[in-house]
């Protein structure tokens, strides 16, 4: 396991990229996200990937993104898709890859930040409400147990989350 890099997990909409962004600029490390790898590795967008490709198609690039990441990540904050760790050998992965860090957001706050959202395929539809329930309480207890911080996100700044990612990273060394 790479002793400095830190994995962010957690639902859509839970603020991976924020967080990780600010966090890695703290840290002086570099901010990746394996969204962003896939749509520039296959230069199109994650919602036009799952139109013409499948969801399947995405599921399987997520996991080759991890095992190139696994061999050259150093000094990095990875943000994730919130699908990621559903699979069982992506959570392997992100376990090699870093400290993985659940960021815990209610599921009343997420549907309040991607109401107007037009970007992520899986939140799509007329009724949001009744599609990310349901997936927000079956993958809760996954993304639970594939971090080895679940942080709390509710209430909390920026800069109140990022000290405490900080804080577990210096008692872990
Ligand atoms: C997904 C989350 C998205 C993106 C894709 C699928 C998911 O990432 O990977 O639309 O399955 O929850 P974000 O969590 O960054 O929105």
């Amino acid at each position: 396991m790479n002793s400095r890099n830190i994995v962010l997990i957690g639902f859509m909409g839970c603020g991976k990229s924020t967080v990780g962004q600010k966090l890695a600029s703290a840290l002086s490390y570099d901010f990746l996200d394996t969204d962003a790898i896939i749509e520039a590795t296959y230069g199109k967008t994650i919602a036009r990937m799952f139109e013409e490709d499948g969801e399947a198609f995405f599921r399987d690039a997520e996991t080759e993104v991890l095992r190139k990441l696994e061999k050259e990540a150093d000094g990095v904050v990875l943000a994730t898709g919130g699908g990621m760790p559903m699979r069982e050998e992506n959570v392997a992965l992100l376990k090699k890859i870093g400290t993985v860090v659940f960021l815990s957001t209610e599921i009343e706050t997420i549907l309040m930040r991607l109401q107007k959202d037009t970007g992520r395929p899986l939140a799509d539809g007329e009724d949001r409400e009744k599609k990310l329930r349901p997936l927000y309480e079956k993958r809760l207890p996954i993304y639970r147990n594939a971090a080895d911080l679940c942080l709390h996100t509710e209430g909390k700044s920026f800069s109140e989350m990022i000290e405490e990612i900080e804080t577990f990273m210096k008692n872990r060394e």
